[in-house]
């Protein structure tokens, strides 16, 4: 992650020295002194990031360009808004400012019942409270119909207690709905939120989101042009309030507008405060769905006491958010990116050390500074534990189909590999790739693994640049139409040369030793290295053919049913040098070695034996390499340690099911 921090410019109480010194990067800012709806002149844009240059800092996120209400309501003057947004976002990429979070909330933006809810320890977080939310709504707010919109149980609450409401209490619950909260657009009355809601009347959720997509389509493809990335803001609490609609708020919502808004910049800030303002989110599934589209992150947590109703947690990692296995999955897809995504600590509590600041709700120095510290551990720990890190792996066909895919995520997570490809110009052409994605730690060499001194070779280079192997992963193997037979069955109407009688000895040779003999001539060069070393592991490629041959493919089948056999041979054989053998057997991925067979000429239209491979296969569809990629991670690592002589399926389901 980049470390992001929000920052309110000069009437900021947490200045740009301090930011700097927490060790952030990139500072998440706004022109905050601009009306809603106006257009940001470049000159003051270059003023503010100037001055958090010369802080040593990159102004790399505006949060927000707030959206005007009149384009939201698509009512009277939109069009001119919508002209200014679209000149604010030219005068931004004029000054290389190009990722931009907003939302589309109406009316309100992020609500809070109480700023200074206080912790056990004297520190204060802000709190939704529903039953508050609902007596400020019944008895405050005196919205028709309000009571419909709570639980049952919350009316009768809300009902019991707000006549028990001091006067301070009420103004305590009414400013934190309605005033003041960092970045929200207006501070209003009680009576001016009445008529801006009747403002609404008219509008419901459908038309809400069809203003939406009209406004992202109508500047969407400027923002291509410019390289803008657009990162919408999830709604906070996600649900409607008040009666107004909210229309970002789960992954339907968010998957909908990337149907809607078909442009690959135009995607979400993914707040994990926000999204888990609804106990029926599902921050880790949301991440997943709507990965590729998220352009900025802000990472915080927030614990229920009952209902609808949280506080946001004083550390941001527990609480009802899973932000350890967000972490890991933003961490996965800036390696597929190839490039960090800003992420900023989000709230934190108000502490002792802020106590003669007066800090912007939620945006205190102390509280952040821990979230922050929290996030980078959380990072560093996910990146410097994996068993993989650092060791060196000499891997064979890494040019291939899955094999490009491992080596991407073994260097990924800091592996050294040397890339065995059976043409030099492969394997450097495969370095290259991944050096362009920032992971310099790959060698490429030149081996075939049925020449014992093209192997050897490849030994010695990998040991003068490493000077040791760690793991061997014995991936260069496949199918090839001459070693198969065309029919399935012999039966008498069946061409004699299409059954095994016909079947091409070189063909069927050349099949069954790449791949048994092209695992043990690779197992027996490195493997005394790792003797030598003090040990080490390999893994290699089975099949499902091993299990039970397949039809047509016999050469196929009986050396992979070999290297199964093979792998608890050599397990047995080495285990006393500390070296440990497993294999993977991939069920089916559509890859060069089976593609002839498993798709038809266009490469859509499954062949019939396509078809039955799905039928028995419950999961009901092809693997795609990334599904290899944590079991071979496992193998690898000391993470089974006591592991040994095992072929572990990776199928859908396929060797437990019988077909019936
Ligand atoms: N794709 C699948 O569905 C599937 C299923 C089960 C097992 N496997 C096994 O997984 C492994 C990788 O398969 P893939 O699908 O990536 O295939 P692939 O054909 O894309 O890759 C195989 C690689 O092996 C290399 N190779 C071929 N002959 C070689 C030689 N003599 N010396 C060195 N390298 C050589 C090729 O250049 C290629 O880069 C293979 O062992 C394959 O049998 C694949």
């Amino acid at each position: 992650m980049k470390q992001g921090w929000r920052w309110y410019g000069t009437n900021d109480a947490i200045s740009l020295k301090e930011i700097r010194q927490a060790g952030v990067t990139d500072v998440v800012a706004a022109l905050y002194e601009r009306k809603c709806g106006d257009v940001w002149p470049v000159e003051e844009i270059k003023a503010r990031q100037e001055a958090v240059r010369n802080a040593g800092m990159e102004w790399s996120v505006v949060e927000s360009v707030p959206v005007h209400e009149s384009i939201k309501k698509r009512s009277a003057g939109y069009k001119k808004y919508i002209e200014n947004y679209k000149q604010t976002m030219r005068n931004l990429a004029e000054c290389g400012i190009k990722t931009v979070c907003y939302n589309f909330m109406p009316i309100l933006d992020w609500t809070r019942s109480n700023l200074e809810k206080e912790l056990p320890d004297g520190s204060t977080v802000l709190e939704y409270d529903d039953v508050a939310v609902c007596a400020f709504d019944l008895f405050l707010l005196k919205r028709k119909g309000a009571e419909k919109d709570y639980p049952a149980d919350v009316v009768k609450r809300a009902k019991k207690e707000f006549p028990k409401w001091s006067s301070a209490k009420k103004k305590t619950v009414s400013d934190s709905i309605l005033l003041g909260l960092p970045g929200t657009v207006d501070d209003l009355t009680i009576e001016e939120f009445r008529e801006q809601l009747k403002a609404y009347a008219n509008i419901d959720d459908k038309k809400l989101r069809g203003n939406l997509y009209k406004f992202l389509n109508e500047i969407a493809p400027l923002c291509q042009e410019l390289g803008i990335k657009m990162a919408i803001h999830p709604d906070d609490p996600p649900r409607p309030i008040f009666g107004l609609p909210r229309i970002l708020s789960t992954e339907a919502d968010i998957l909908e507008m990337y149907e809607k808004v078909p442009y690959e910049n135009i995607g979400l800030t993914f707040c994990t405060g926000s999204l888990g303002g609804n106990p029926l989110n599902d921050e880790v599934r949301i991440f997943k769905a709507a990965a590729k589209r998220i352009h900025f992150v802000h990472f915080r947590n927030v614990v229920y006491s009952e209902g609808r109703t949280f506080n946001e947690s004083p550390c941001h990692l527990s609480g009802k958010v899973d932000i350890a296995r967000l972490m890991k999955l933003l961490i996965e897809e800036e390696n597929r990116r190839g490039e960090q995504i800003v992420v900023r600590p989000d709230h934190g509590r108000f502490m002792e050390i802020d106590k003669n600041r007066k800090c912007y709700a939620g945006y205190s120095y102390g509280g952040r500074l821990v979230g922050l510290a929290e996030l980078r551990g959380l990072e560093y720990a996910l990146k410097h534990t994996d068993d993989v890190a650092g060791k060196v792996i000499v891997f064979t066909g890494a040019t291939g189909v899955l094999g490009t895919t491992l080596v991407e995520d073994l260097l990924s997570h800091g592996a050294k590999v040397a890339i065995c490809g059976l043409k030099l110009a492969d394997a450097e052409t495969a370095v290259a790739a991944m050096a362009k994605k920032g992971y310099t730690d790959a060698l490429p060499i030149e081996m075939n693994v049925l020449d014992r001194a093209s192997v050897e070779a490849a030994r010695d280079a990998v040991l003068k640049k490493w000077g040791r192997v760690d793991v061997l992963v014995n991936a260069a193997g496949g199918n090839h139409p001459n070693g198969t037979s065309p029919a399935e069955q012999m039966t008498k109407d069946v061409k004699i040369e299409d059954t095994f009688f016909g079947l091409d000895m070189a063909g069927f040779e050349f099949v069954n030793k790449l791949n048994f003999i092209g695992t043990l001539i690779p197992s027996q060069v490195f493997c005394k290295v790792m003797a030598d070393n003090g040990g080490g592991s390999v893994l290699n490629f089975c099949s499902m053919a091993a299990y039970q041959p397949m039809t047509k493919v016999a050469a196929y089948a009986a050396a992979k049913a070999g290297i199964m056999n093979f792998t608890m041979w050599l397990a047995t054989h080495l285990a006393p040098m500390n070296i440990r053998v497993n294999a993977l057997a991939p069920g089916f991925f559509i890859t060069n070695q089976n593609r002839f067979l498993l798709l038809e000429k266009d490469e859509k239209t499954l062949t019939a034996r396509g078809n039955k491979v799905i039928n028995k296969t419950p999961m009901r569809k092809f693997g795609e390499p990334k599904d290899l990629c944590s079991a071979t991670r496992f193998l690898l690592s000391d993470e089974s340690s006591f592991v040994t002589g095992v072929t572990l399926p990776v199928d859908g389901g396929f060797v437990a099911y019988s077909g019936v």
